[in-house]
């Protein structure tokens, strides 16, 4: 430790205790202030309260939360350093907070140091603080990328991708005898998002390049120590220099698409440069998008603060939207197929259906996958047995208010527990049995995902935050799975079964990616894997 950091140590320890001494504790503000009276919470210790404890235990986040939900009830506290969390668990406080009282717990809390370097200033709508920026910026994401008519416009990016998907799928089955499906879904998924940002198709090398670079910014941002003892940053230098040499990378691989995405609307859509339009300055890259219809350009004339968006605050505008779709819906496709490799009754009604609407020889497309009820009811199932995100991004009240009985300061971090909701044996039969039936006749018919009428599941969060790209994600994922079940049966690799042991990998993905072996259904087909 050099001497600067002896004397930042020394000076963090002295505002520590000053902190501690001042600031309420789920337990000290029960004893002695009734009138502030946080949510219970496992006691914790001086300075850094329920931190090291958690550190400690040594697993994820997600395991402790369970524990103490069992122990605490709907809504507990727990001190993290610095930061007073409180996390919400039951479904009817989600819905209270969220739902019917949604402006008021509408806000993000700050963002960390290294967080604040990928956000820049907080100009991304996941970040934003409830108010006019990000109203602004998640109105245009909504009208510009999202409406129907533009999902239904960029039908040719998903056909092309998984076009790819396919052939990247038979040379990996025919090397390896089987297949890895979470990579090869994230990379397809990432592709469509890249070209639904930029308005073009870029080589197979590029996207991987770039769909590394912002899984480690990812991960980068998932909270770290001096998240919760700010106090300490300045003892994280090298952590601090890291981040910026990561921003370094994710500017370098985006801000080439932007600038060609520029030439090309500046030039008006065509006759640049390059073949495609654009500058021509960027290998790899054909611009195929016309004028208009790529996220980009609409923030390129979007003054969200009384000026133009720099490249800074587009890459990561885009970056969120690449990050926030990617992981997501390759999480739900892996979790879906495991249960399809895992029961071939469920694969071949999932199958049948499919050949029931389109034939054997058919195309699935975008409107088909809409009237499949059943891969409808397996999808919504994988969802509710395996939701991406156990928590919602975190939340913050935009004053302090009262939440089941307590109170909930100003500006502390909520967090939604919502995978407890859908593991709630009150309101799900047999919640950890995965059965697509209940949704055609069980209780799961009539279930509202958006969590309006009610909190049962809700993988896309509830209320003002609700993630504005649902229809897009589900689209991607009934797409995905229907194209490859109707093309392929899928079945276990022999002496190397399926694990369905969790992990969190920013989603809480499958510990042992699925390897899967595919045999083509038809003749013609000849993709990957050996025939049936
Ligand atoms: C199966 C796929 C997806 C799932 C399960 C999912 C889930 C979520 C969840 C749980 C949130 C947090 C809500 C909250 O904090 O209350 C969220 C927010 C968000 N999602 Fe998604 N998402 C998916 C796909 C996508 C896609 C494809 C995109 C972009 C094209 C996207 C963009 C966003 C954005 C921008 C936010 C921030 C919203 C805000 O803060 O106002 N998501 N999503």
């Amino acid at each position: 430790m050099e001497l600067l950091d002896i004397l930042v140590f020394g000076l963090a320890a002295v505002l520590l205790c000053l902190w501690w001494r001042y600031s309420p504790s789920p337990v000290s503000a029960t004893a002695h202030r009734p009138e502030r009276r946080l949510p219970p919470g496992p006691p914790g210790w001086p300075l850094v309260g329920n931190l090291l404890q958690v550190i400690l235990q040594n697993r994820p986040f997600i395991y402790v939360v369970r524990d103490l939900r069992a122990r605490y009830g709907p809504i507990f506290t727990m001190k993290m350093g610095q930061r007073t969390l409180v996390i919400v668990t039951s479904s009817q406080l989600i819905h209270e907070a969220l739902v019917q009282r949604g402006p008021l717990f509408a806000t993000r809390p700050p963002d960390s140091p290294t967080r604040l370097v990928f956000s820049v200033g907080k100009c991304a709508i996941n970040s934003a603080e409830y108010g006019p920026l990000w109203r602004t910026l998640r109105r245009n994401f909504v009208t510009e990328l999202i409406n129907p008519v533009r999902i239904r416009q960029c039908a040719w990016i998903r056909k092309w991708a998984i076009e790819d998907h396919f052939k990247r799928l038979e040379s990996e089955g025919l090397e390896k005898g089987y297949v890895e499906v979470m990579s090869n879904c994230r990379l397809t998924v990432c592709s469509i998002l890249i070209c639904l940002c930029f308005g073009a198709k870029i080589s197979a090398e590029k996207i991987k390049h770039i769909e590394g670079v912002l899984k480690e910014v990812m991960m980068m941002t998932t909270p770290k120590l001096p998240d919760f003892l700010p106090v300490l940053t300045p003892l994280f230098r090298l952590q601090l220099k890291a981040a910026r040499e990561l921003r370094r990378r994710q500017m370098e691989c985006l801000v080439p698409l932007i600038r060609e995405r520029k030439a090309f609307v500046e030039g008006g859509g065509g006759g640049g440069a390059s073949r495609n339009g654009g500058s021509g300055n960027e290998p790899g890259f054909e611009m195929l998008s016309p004028l208009g219809a790529a996220y980009v350009d609409s923030l390129l004339g979007l003054e969200p603060a009384g000026r133009e968006l720099g490249d800074e605050e587009l890459v990561t505008l885009c970056s969120e939207v690449i990050s926030a779709g990617t992981d997501t819906s390759a999480t739900a496709v892996e979790w879906a197929l495991l249960h399809l490799v895992q029961d071939q009754g469920m694969q071949q009604k999932v199958y049948d259906e499919i050949v029931q609407h389109v034939g054997k020889d058919g195309l699935v497309d975008e409107n088909d996958v809409e009237k499949m009820t059943y891969l409808g009811a397996v999808v919504k199932e994988t969802l509710r047995r395996h939701p991406p995100s156990h928590f919602l991004l975190s939340h913050a009240p935009t004053e302090e208010t009262e939440l089941g009985g307590y109170v909930i300061p100003a500006r502390a971090t909520v967090e939604f527990y919502t995978a407890w909701v859908t593991q709630d044996p009150d309101l799900w039969a047999d919640p950890d049995d995965f059965r697509p039936g209940r949704f055609l006749d069980g209780d799961g018919i009539g279930v509202d995902v958006t969590g309006t009428k009610g909190v049962r599941m809700v993988p896309f969060g509830a209320g003002r935050r609700i993630c504005p790209a649902m229809t897009l994600g589900m689209l991607h994922v009934n797409l995905l799975l229907a194209r490859m079940v109707h093309a392929y049966r899928w079945i276990p690799v022999p002496n190397d079964p399926p694990n369905p042991t969790e992990t969190f990998a920013f989603t809480v993905v499958m510990k042992n990616p699925l390897k899967a072996i595919m045999l083509p259904r038809q003749e013609k087909s000849g993709l990957g894997g050996t025939k049936e």
